[in-house]
């Protein structure tokens, strides 16, 4: 037996009858659905079983839980959605991209109502799709109605700033303008499983309320949480205007980026307009090079990252100890801003990681309604075994795992594990775990941290924890090299007025509030002499 086995956390999985019946799931009521052409269709002959990784125990042992099915698009069915978004968009003369302000407003509104109704249906999903426990699950969905609501009140702000008149001269001449937007065209969103609602919510609810039309492809995990939102989808948007595309991703994602059309040339001229995806890099690249006619792809792009966070003499260990347990292995550690690795001064760093093993050993395991979970299982089934080949590495290299039975586990549950000293030459010094791993660095001197980031591929964020005269010129260096450096606080992506970004290969483009709403649309300007004209001709006036 491996040893990493822990087979006495298998009873903390439920048996089908021990199940509370709050969170049953109904594998019946989860056919193999999607969206497309204002229908919701029933994928004919091409479906697979959603199973959990919150498996049921029996006699016979641990087995993934049935969820329902999922619907595997072909390439002509996703083609035929792309043919749909086409008819919709109609070169931008639709019904949904010619609609006033208002209009879409007003649709946005009742989406947004029809999405709270649903929040624990869709909530329980989360749970069994990708294991996030309760309160989060619950915090995604209610999260993403706020956003709604608050990206709607953002939209009215930038609209009247927009419209504001601005009079300008070029030489003796007085010039008159107004701005409106107005939608870039077709976009493909592609979300990622750990925040599967909310994270497809805020790139598609931006793109549709400026005016495109959305093909989104649901991930892997999480599909079923999705579709839970496929009658609101339909009911609140015109037809074409939104379509759902469940299946692989290696064979839907390709058929619709690669979608062309012909121009008044004859030439090659490419259906999608806009990529929001948010996943790893490997993935993007790949979709990218997919596109037939690049120059003309706007892009949003949210990758991997390895934040790192620099803890210097003086700091409030109790505060950054519980700070960075809950930065680094909340949600098992699959956030994108988790802090992947946490560099200490070596002259508290037995005190400090003292307090982080003794913290990560307090962490709650078990599944996801457990009341005060923290450790729960996870989605994908290679993510045991690499842990352990991260721990493996590191324990080779001469660092050991500080608290006990971190690490351990059994079939999709795994005790969160601190690994003290990494260094240099092992895997988590470098590689992104995206677990329920801690890895803890010791540094002399500020420059090596430095020295880190300089050197990593990454630059989303990082996290400084200490006293304001010696963190301030660490803050200040690290602003060279992340898009965001949080001081005396942990990485993270909200609030959502904050822009979210990252530099290098973490991501491209910003998503906030605003942001996201600029980052699907285009500002048009309509000049003349004539100001008062401007109040009856520019779109969005009426
Ligand atoms: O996985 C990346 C998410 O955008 C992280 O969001 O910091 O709110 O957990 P969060």
């Amino acid at each position: 037996m491996s040893p990493w086995e822990d087979a006495a956390l298998a009873s903390l999985f439920p048996t089908a009858d021990a199940l509370p019946e709050r969170v049953r799931v109904k594998p019946e009521a989860h056919r193999p659905r999607w969206l497309v052409d204002g229908e919701i269709r029933e994928a004919a002959g091409s479906a697979r079983p959603v199973t959990s990784r919150l498996a049921t125990r029996s006699a016979a042992g641990l087995a993934p839980t049935l969820l329902g099915e999922e619907a595997m698009l072909t390439v002509e069915q996703a083609q035929a959605a792309v043919a749909a978004a086409t008819r919709a968009w109609k070169q931008g003369e639709g019904e949904w991209p010619a609609a006033s302000f208002s209009q879409r407003t007003r649709a946005v509104e009742r989406f947004a109502k029809a999405v709270e109704a649903k929040t624990d249906d869709i909530a329980t999903l989360l749970m069994w799709e990708i294991g996030k426990a309760w309160p989060s699950a619950r915090d995604e969905v209610t999260r993403s109605v706020e956003y709604i609501h608050d990206t709607l009140a953002e939209l009215k702000r930038l609209h009247d700033e927009d419209f504001t008149l601005q009079t300008g001269t070029a030489g003796q001449k007085k010039h008159h303008a107004r701005t409106t937007r107005r939608p870039l065209g077709k976009v493909l969103c592609v979300a990622p499983f750990n925040y599967p609602v909310n994270e497809f919510l805020t790139t598609v609810v931006p793109a549709l309320l400026m005016g495109n039309v959305v093909l989104a492809k649901t991930p892997r995990f999480g599909v079923l949480a999705n579709l839970v939102l496929v009658e609101a989808f339909r009911d609140c948007f015109p037809r074409g205007v939104v379509s759902l595309l469940p299946g692989d991703g290696r064979v839907v994602i390709p058929a619709v980026m690669g979608g062309v059309e012909k121009d008044l040339h004859g030439n090659p001229s490419a259906v999608i307009d806009v990529l929001a995806f948010i996943g790893s890099e490997g993935a993007a690249n790949a979709i990218l090079k997919t596109h037939p006619v690049p120059i003309t792809l706007h892009k949003v792009l949210g990758l991997g990252a390895k934040n790192v966070a620099a803890v210097l003499p003086g700091a409030d260990l109790d505060a950054a100890s519980t700070a960075l347990v809950k930065g680094a292995l909340g949600f098992n550690g699959q956030r994108c801003t988790a802090e992947k690795l946490v560099f200490v001064h070596r002259s508290i760093a037995d005190a400090f990681v003292a307090k982080l093993a003794a913290k990560t050993q307090a962490l709650k395991v078990g599944m996801p309604w457990d009341e005060g979970v923290t450790a729960t299982p996870l989605p994908e089934e290679p993510k045991l075994p690499w842990m352990r080949e991260l721990l493996d590495d590191a324990a080779a290299k001469g660092a050991r795992v500080v608290n006990e039975g971190g690490g351990k586990g059994t079939f999709s549950l795994m005790r969160p594990a601190v690994v003290y000293p990494v260094k240099e030459g092992m895997r988590l010094f470098h590689e992104e775990q995206f677990g329920p791993v801690l890895a803890v660095a010791v540094f002399d001197d500020a420059g090596e941290v430095l020295d880190w980031q300089r050197r990593s591929p990454y630059g989303q964020q990082a996290a400084v924890w200490g006293p304001l005269d010696t963190a301030a010129p660490l803050v200040r260096a690290f602003a060279r090299f992340v898009a965001r450096v949080n001081y005396n606080d942990v990485c993270q992506r909200g609030p959502d007025s904050f822009g979210f970004t990252a530099t290098d290969k973490s991501g491209f483009g910003t998503l906030s509030l605003r942001e996201a709403l600029l980052a699907f649309s285009r500002p048009v300007l309509v000049q003349s002499p004539e100001a008062a004209a401007l109040d009856v001709m520019t779109p969005g006036a009426a």
